[in-house]
């Protein structure tokens, strides 16, 4: 599947502008964590970021965390779609789905997830709200802040070290991707 494809089979089944923003987020997310891991992967790598809560609009994913992630691969496979590697990698991206991160693209995926969504809450805090705005540091100071996006889970966004990348480094990586984007996402 090509990018294109799967920005098609995205749009077909995710209509909320905030998760087709954040899917769009975690795809440039990837693909810089993947030119530093996996250069010739780096589109592979940005479906996988882009299609990772595929299912977000059709599964109960509030009552039963199980089902995201492998509601994605029902929805994948009934799109012609056989591709194991994508599969285990979206489910990885949710532990619940029974998908126990393993691999350097299930580490970033798990990890680039929440912090697209950590680095949106720091910009937010800032007064203008731009991504532009946002200092390394203040991330990291955010990050030791347990209860400043409390939902972005610290342990999966570390979980990049597993994938053979420096903490510090993903952050920059991470705020270089979204700064890129930024009129696309609205920061
Ligand atoms: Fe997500």
């Amino acid at each position: 599947m090509d990018r294109a494809k799967a920005e098609e089979i995205l749009h077909r089944y995710m209509k909320g502008e905030n998760y087709l923003q954040h899917s769009r987020t975690v795809e440039v997310i990837m693909r810089g964590v993947a030119r530093e891991l996996a250069p010739e992967e780096e589109e592979y790598w940005g479906i996988v970021g882009l299609l990772h809560d595929l299912d977000e609009e059709h599964c109960a994913w509030k009552e039963h965390p199980e089902t995201h992630g492998p509601t994605s691969v029902e929805i994948l496979k009934k799109e012609g779609i056989d591709d194991p590697v994508l599969f285990d990698a979206i489910c990885a991206h949710n532990p619940a789905s029974g998908v126990r991160a393993s691999t350097p693209l299930q580490y970033a995926i798990l990890a680039s997830d929440p912090m697209s969504g950590f680095l949106k809450a720091v910009a937010q805090v800032y007064p203008d709200k731009k991504i532009a705005s946002v200092k390394h540091k203040s991330v990291i100071k955010r990050f030791n802040e347990s209860r400043f996006a409390a939902g972005a889970n610290r342990l999966y966004m570390e979980a990049i070290e597993d994938a053979g990348l420096d903490f510090d480094e993903f952050i920059d990586i991470a705020l270089e991707q979204m700064r890129d984007i930024a009129d696309e996402i609205g920061l």
